[in-house]
């Protein structure tokens, strides 16, 4: 949520910065803004909408913007409607410092009280603003940036990753994290500050993560570190590997697309030196030093929200099937609440895209003190959940950067196939039966690679349905989680309203809604339980529903049913989801193309919600 650049060195910073915007709009949208100091004078520039409206703005001004010390923000707001006025960077009273904030001051109001009565005037409604002026009183009292910044830290309540720049101080950029994620990037004669790599990987690969609860003072020449409360800290640079054509379209009309025709190579990355198929057998070096824990777990739970909640239930599926482990999944915001029975023979599974999302950070630390192991299953390196984990698995599909996720998705389900059989493999499953698992599993990247080529039915269906106001997603079994993920990509990106039910559940209550006008999609492989849903199917159709059916190539029966099949290859009932998913992720892409939304960036959504 919200992104973050700033720069201090020898360049013209304006470039670098918009390009480093560009780069993190993705996070949040709704508005932009740069902070510039030069010659001793502090200059903001922010305007409502996406960062091109930003540059739009800066290109119209007489004169080139020039500056070697700058911060840029792109928002996604919370506190106050996206305008022009609330856009970061805020001042503060004085209008000689100016802050960038990704996060929440949850006692921004209290603070704001105070400082009304002190003297200080608003024009934001921001929460923002108020941290600016809250530092630039500490700043009169004390004279010293880092320091200020410190003491106003000390007085918030609740989340932040910030920069802050002052005129008086040409010469350095403060910057702390408690919450939201904050990384500097150490470059030769200059130095810079992101929320994440993408902004800077053309700049530097050398980062430094910091702390909740560390504040950094960088200079041109380097930088240092220390808490809140001005205790010095020992940081380690460390290096980052990352392709700047993964975050390109490379000729993709969107990255959606791009990630989407991506499965095949990111399933395969997800079991690459790990699935060993003659062995039938998984070698995870990131579970190896917590496998006693693993292996005595008296129970798994699986936290996460959104699409990575619904990869949890599939693998709530997949571990009782396979491992034979009893497996229970929370949304990551209830749990974290609800003051959940946990103990220390538990075993909690966090997923997590991002590795920053509130809510699952929240529910992971919450399991921790409760003396629960945590383990992260996550695909963006070196974040929060990744290093706060008592262990866990990459499962490296390379940088999401469209808003709904989906090779983040099958990769996660690719991973926790790759626990599962390992565990069942050290719990007495057969050498034979995991070869054939293992076997299944290999084979599942050329499958996605056949069931991709074959898209002119789905956009047929795109095109069909592109008006209907609402869609029913039934499946049962694992994939009734396909259905509600199915679902909830037909609503991120096309605000279609959708809803994802257990086929057999329909009949207590959604049933209603069918007529000549519902779309509904059934997940219905050949698998155990088809006759079963088939007899829902026959119920919609009894009451003129319209059917589109996601099928095997080998169900002829299918055919008379339903009005439009997709075909998707045969495989385990249990990896199925894999498979059945990528169709629903192409059907709501056509259906957003054909209705002309913003696909990448979709109304009100962020990538990363780091946020409560
Ligand atoms: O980064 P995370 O996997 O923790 O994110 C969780 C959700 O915010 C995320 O899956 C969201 O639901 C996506 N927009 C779904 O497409």
């Amino acid at each position: 949520m919200c992104g973050i650049v700033a720069y201090i060195g020898e360049k013209n910073c304006v470039p670098i910065l918009l390009e480093g915007l560009q780069r993190l709009e993705y996070r949040g949208y709704d508005s932009a803004g740069l902070a510039l100091v030069k010659d001793g004078e502090l200059g903001v520039y922010k305007k409502a909408g996406k960062v091109a409206e930003l540059v739009r703005s800066l290109d119209s001004m007489n004169g080139t913007l020039e500056s070697t010390l700058g911060m840029g923000h792109t928002r996604w707001a919370t506190h106050g409607e996206p305008n022009d006025v609330n856009a970061h960077p805020h001042w503060d009273n004085s209008k000689e410092i100016a802050v960038i904030h990704n996060g929440i001051i949850e006692n921004y109001q209290a603070i704001k009280t105070k400082l009304l009565q002190d003297g200080h005037t608003f024009s934001t409604a921001t929460d923002t603003e108020v941290l600016a002026h809250l530092i630039g009183a500490m700043y009169e009292k004390v004279g010293d940036l880092c320091s200020a910044v410190r003491l106003a830290l000390s007085e918030v309540d609740g989340t932040y990753g910030i920069v802050v720049l002052s005129k008086r101080h040409p010469d350095r950029i403060i910057a702390a994290r408690k919450g939201s994620p904050i990384i500097l990037g150490v470059g030769e004669g200059e130095n810079f500050v992101a929320s994440d790599a993408a902004a800077i990987v053309d700049h530097t690969r050398q980062v430094v993560y910091l702390e909740d609860g560390e504040v950094a003072e960088l200079t041109r020449e380097g930088f240092r570190t220390m808490t809140i409360d001005d205790v010095r800290t020992e940081k380690v640079i460390e290096e980052i590997t990352f392709d700047i054509s993964q975050i390109e379209r490379g000729g993709y009309e969107h990255f959606m697309l791009k990630e989407i025709n991506e499965q095949p190579e990111t399933i395969r990355d997800a079991m690459r030196g790990r699935l060993l198929v003659d062995e039938g057998d998984v070698m995870l070096g990131g579970l190896q030093h917590v496998m006693g824990r693993l292996l005595s777990a008296r129970r798994i739970i699986i936290s996460a929200c959104g699409t990575s909640w619904h990869a949890g239930l599939v693998g709530e599926y997949i571990f009782e099937q396979i491992a034979k482990i009893p497996t229970e999944v929370e949304y990551a915001s209830e749990f974290r609440y609800r003051n959940p029975l946990v103990n220390i023979d538990d075993v909690l599974f966090v997923i997590s895209q991002s590795g920053e999302t509130a809510d699952t950070l929240a529910a992971m630390r919450e399991a921790k003190r409760k003396g629960a192991t945590a383990l992260g299953i996550v695909n963006v390196v070196g974040s929060t959940i990744a290093r706060e984990s008592d262990g866990g698995v990459y499962v490296h599909a390379g940088p999401e950067i469209g808003v709904a996720s989906t090779k983040a998705f099958t990769s996660q389900l690719t991973v926790i196939s790759l626990i599962a059989l390992m565990l069942a493999r050290q719990r007495g499953m057969t050498k034979e039966d995991g070869v054939a698992l293992a076997r299944e599993l290999e084979s599942l990247p050329e499958k996605a690679r056949q069931l991709l080529k074959n898209t002119e039915m789905i956009k047929a269906i795109a095109e069909e349905f592109k008006n209907a106001k609402n869609f029913l997603y039934l499946g049962r079994g694992a994939n009734f989680p396909v259905a509600l993920e199915g679902a909830l990509k037909l609503k991120e990106i096309s605000y279609i309203h959708a809803e994802g039910y257990p086929a057999a559940e329909m009949k207590h209550g959604p049933i209603a809604l069918i007529d000549e006008n519902m779309p509904v999609v059934f997940v219905v492989p050949k698998d155990a339980i088809y006759e079963k849903v088939i007899s829902n199917l026959e119920e919609v159709r009894a009451r003129r529903g319209r059917i589109i059916a996601v099928a095997n190539e080998d169900d002829h029966e299918i055919e008379g049913l339903a009005e439009f099949v997709i075909r998707v290859p045969r495989t385990y009932g249990f990896f199925g989801p894999i498979l059945n998913v990528i169709p629903l992720q192409l059907l709501s892409y056509y259906m957003a193309v054909a209705r002309g939304t913003d696909v990448d960036q979709p109304r009100n959504l962020a990538k990363s919600v780091t946020v409560e």
